[in-house]
């Protein structure tokens, strides 16, 4: 069964400079207990897909159903169903988190009690225990965070949207965070839609990632099947010597698509092939090469994002991530 249903989405606004296509036409499903992550760059349109799904931001052509709602004529039975956790977060800073949970619950029509006890039990399956009584303003990043998952989660939702969830976190509170969310799919089935720019996030916590390039879906596959699909293989061997006549043997290997050279030694990319570490070892020795090391790795979701785009997610001024 799917939970979500996209057909052509777009959304374009005028501008006094013209028209900017936020969101040029996107069409996908997800299906129920699934996560699923948007992965793009800053302004790919992600946000903007985002608030269109969730009925915060009209469409300006396309359609969709959301747990089992379309989106055009039941906006208010979509809103019933989904949880929506903003880029921005949205606690009042003063309120404390509990008293956040309880007029949450009030909003969602459940009356007092049950909205007392509802913040009580999701205080507890978020860990917030210590955090829930002080206000908003003094918690972390994380903290906050996992604060803001819990209220949307509030009225049992179906479908929880999160638009970048763990931006700005350390990467400690990052996988905590991952950890609550796969929970909340363990323990009730619902089905997650998040948005993020970090290659590692989508790798670790999506079952399926949707590249979202320029207001498109480029590519969607899980994050294993889109690294298969690029075939090949990264070799780095370090050399103290040689380099040079290094490059030009193995540059003759029938596996080898492209060597570059770099600070320590050489950069390969090869095909995928389970031997060929051994076949490199056995062409340099007998070229009277002793490498200090060599290893292979396969193929990073940034990878797969630069062979799709032609651009590095990683932003300028960003690490580069390796996943
Ligand atoms: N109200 C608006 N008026 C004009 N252009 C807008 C408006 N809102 C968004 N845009 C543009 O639409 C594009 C997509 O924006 P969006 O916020 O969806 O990107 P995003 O993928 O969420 O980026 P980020 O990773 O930075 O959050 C951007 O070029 C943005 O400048
Ligand atoms: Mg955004």
């Amino acid at each position: 069964m799917h939970s979500v249903q996209v057909q052509d989405l777009t959304k374009t606004y005028k501008t006094k400079n013209g028209l900017v296509e936020a969101v040029a036409g996107v069409s996908f499903d997800v299906a129920q207990g699934e996560i699923v992550g948007f992965l793009g760059q800053n302004g790919a349109g992600k946000t903007t897909t985002l608030r269109m799904l969730t009925t915060l931001l009209k469409p300006t052509s396309g359609s969709a159903r959301v747990a089992g709602h379309d989106l055009s004529t039941d906006a208010q039975g979509v809103r019933r169903k989904i949880g929506y956790v903003a880029q921005s977060g949205g606690t009042s800073p003063a309120a404390s988190g509990r008293s956040e949970l309880v007029l949450q619950g009030r909003l969602y029509q459940m009356n007092q009690a049950d909205a007392v006890r509802r913040a009580d039990q999701l205080i507890q399956e978020f860990d917030l225990e210590d955090l829930a009584d002080r206000p908003t303003v003094t918690l972390s990043g994380g903290q906050r965070r996992r604060l803001d998952i819990a209220l949307g989660l509030t009225h049992r939702p179906d479908v929880l949207f999160l638009d970048e969830p763990s931006a700005a976190l350390d990467p400690q509170s990052r996988s905590l965070l991952w950890e609550h969310v796969r929970k909340v799919r363990e323990n009730y089935g619902t089905t997650v839609f998040l948005s993020t720019h970090y290659l590692d996030e989508a790798d670790a916590l999506c079952d399926r990632v949707l590249i979202i390039d320029k207001g498109r879906v480029v590519a969607e596959d899980s994050p294993e099947n889109l690294k298969a699909q690029l075939g090949y293989d990264i070799v780095t061997i370090e050399l103290a010597t040689d380099a040079d006549r290094a490059e030009a043997v193995l540059a003759q290997h029938p596996a080898v698509q492209e060597v570059k050279a770099q600070a320590q030694g050489l950069r390969l990319t090869v095909e995928h092939n389970d031997r060929v570490l051994l076949q490199f070892l056995r062409t340099l020795d007998e070229a009277g090469i002793e490498p200090l090391s060599i290893q292979v790795e396969r193929p990073t979701l940034d990878d797969v994002f630069l062979s799709i785009t032609n651009r590095s997610i990683n932003l300028p001024g960003q690490q580069p991530m390796n996943v």
